[in-house]
């Protein structure tokens, strides 16, 4: 059965107000979405949304929303769609409050109905930036910063099922919003340099006219 979940109205008004871009960026865990991001906000001062970062917060701060989210993304299952939903918009009514300009969402879509519903309930995002990277490659980055991360999710098993949940539900993702002409997809197997300059270049195509 669900997990029964706390959740608590959200007034999204100002937020569609605001009504700035919006990016989803997607890719298979340890990808580099986070890496990307840093860089895209240096370059473009977008704010920058991580969902699983949300959820890492939400579970630090002992909150009982937090106390059920553990033992799911231990697994490498998804948490359900409503609790990163509600995580996602509190996120960025504080920012809009502070003036951004646009947003990276940062793991997020990661079941074609997560997308869908974020979409009809907030904004339609303006492209969604795939990274593309070969498992084994992932497998050792993950690996590599398993070291140091502190990362409950960064070991073997966890990244095996990491990697499972992605192609059995994200993997969708990719093509719903290739179908709808939305999707960037960028080989991710470079390095950091090369892989941003591809993503400078398709993201000045649509900045220019924020
Ligand atoms: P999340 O935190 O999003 O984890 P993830 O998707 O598995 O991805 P990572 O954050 O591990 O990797 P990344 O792509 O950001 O890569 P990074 O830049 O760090 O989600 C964790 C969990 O939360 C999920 O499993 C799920 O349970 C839950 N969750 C999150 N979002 C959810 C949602 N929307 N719905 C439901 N549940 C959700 O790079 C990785 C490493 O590689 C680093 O060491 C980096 O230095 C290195 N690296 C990066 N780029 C390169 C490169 N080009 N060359 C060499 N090394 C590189
Ligand atoms: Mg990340």
């Amino acid at each position: 059965m669900a997990p029964t979940v706390e959740r608590k109205k959200i007034d999204l008004a100002p937020l569609k107000a605001a009504n700035v871009p919006i990016f989803f960026i997607v890719g298979g865990p340890g990808s580099g979405k986070g890496t990307q991001c840093d860089k895209i906000v240096a370059k473009y001062g977008l704010t920058h949304l991580s969902s699983g970062d949300l959820l890492r917060d939400e579970v630090k701060s002992g909150s009982p929303r937090g106390a059920q989210l553990t033992a799911i993304m231990e697994s490498g299952a998804l948490v359900p769609l409503e609790v990163v939903l509600d995580l996602v918009k509190e996120a960025m009514l504080i920012a809009i409050e502070k003036g951004s300009k646009g947003f990276l969402i940062d793991g997020y879509p990661r079941e074609v109905a997560q997308g869908q519903q974020f979409e009809s309930e907030i904004q339609e995002a303006k492209l969604v930036l795939f990274f593309d990277v070969a498992e084994e490659t992932l497998v050792k980055r993950l690996l590599g910063r398993a070291e140091t991360s502190g990362r409950a999710d960064d070991n073997i098993d966890t990244i095996k099922k990491r990697l499972h949940t992605f192609v059995t539900s994200t993997a969708p993702v990719v093509d719903y919003y290739e179908s709808k002409g939305k999707l960037v997809r960028i080989n991710a197997e470079g390095s950091v340099d090369d892989i941003f300059g591809v993503v400078v270049a398709n993201l000045d195509k649509v900045t220019s006219k924020i």
